[in-house]
């Protein structure tokens, strides 16, 4: 895969962490069954009740940091390595891509780890949590960097992943319910260029039908498979 290969990007959403103990959003057990995504994941909730959105992020993050990456971020991160040309985009806010080594991810709904202050241009990262102030200076309150329901994309994070797909020889769609736009359409660029293109899930999703394979696997073993060359890692 590695010799065929030369611009791989690696798709990834919830299903990639599930291995790590991190729940996925929708299906059994998803953070959405048992959270009303209007109450804790949208702006007019954080405005309504700030610190009842900060409590829920609080205990995301103190669930992400209990969670070691999985062997799916492993194969990841170390194939970014060995081919500098490779290309992250994630969904996903947990980092764990980072954690597991890569050095280049494609945040596409942003960072449960980074605070911004819109109206100052600030952005925090990397913070310790729980975080004890939870405003900043001007007694404005510090908001999670994350793509709530609602919100616009970032367009140079955007740009970024377009630019990927459109270059991309084979696509590795990971772990995605593929329900949230623009997202979900993001995959069909790759293949409209052209790319060679697997889905890892161990379900049918609504774009399943555009890949050239569908590996009904978890994320680790279906890497496994596809890079035995990795399966120690
Ligand atoms: N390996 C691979 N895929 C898995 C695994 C696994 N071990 N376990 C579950 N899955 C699949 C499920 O079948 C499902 O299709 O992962 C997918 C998770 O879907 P969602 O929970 O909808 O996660 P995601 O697609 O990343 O959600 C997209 O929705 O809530 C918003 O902003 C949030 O980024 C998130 C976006």
């Amino acid at each position: 895969m590695l010799n065929k290969y030369k611009r791989i990007v690696f798709f990834t959403g919830a299903g990639t962490s599930v291995e790590s103990g991190i729940p996925t959003y929708r299906g059994a057990g998803g953070v959405w069954k048992n959270y009303n995504y209007q109450e804790y994941a949208c702006q007019e909730a954080f405005l309504r009740n700030p610190e009842k959105v900060w409590d829920f992020h609080d205990r995301r993050r103190a669930l992400i940091k209990s969670c070691e990456p999985n062997r799916a971020h492993r194969i990841i991160a170390e194939i970014q390595k060995l081919r500098p040309k490779t290309s992250i985009i994630t969904q996903n806010i947990d980092g764990l891509h980072q954690r597991a080594g890569a050095d280049r991810v494609v945040e596409l709904h942003g960072s449960i780890w980074r605070l911004r202050y819109q109206e100052k241009g600030l952005l925090v990262e990397n913070f310790e949590t729980p975080l004890k102030e939870r405003k900043c200076a001007d007694n404005a309150w510090w908001r999670p960097d994350i793509v709530w329901f609602g919100d616009p994309l970032n367009q140079a994070t955007i740009n970024t992943a377009l630019s990927c797909l459109e270059k991309c020889d084979l696509l590795i769609c990971i772990g995605t319910s593929a329900v949230v736009y623009p997202a979900a359409q993001m995959p069909e660029i790759a293949v409209n260029n052209g790319a060679d293109t697997i889905e890892i899930n161990p379900e049918k999703t609504p774009i399943s039908h555009l890949f050239q394979r569908c590996i009904r696997d978890s994320a680790s073993r279906a890497l496994t498979a596809l890079f035995p060359d990795f399966a120690e890692i």
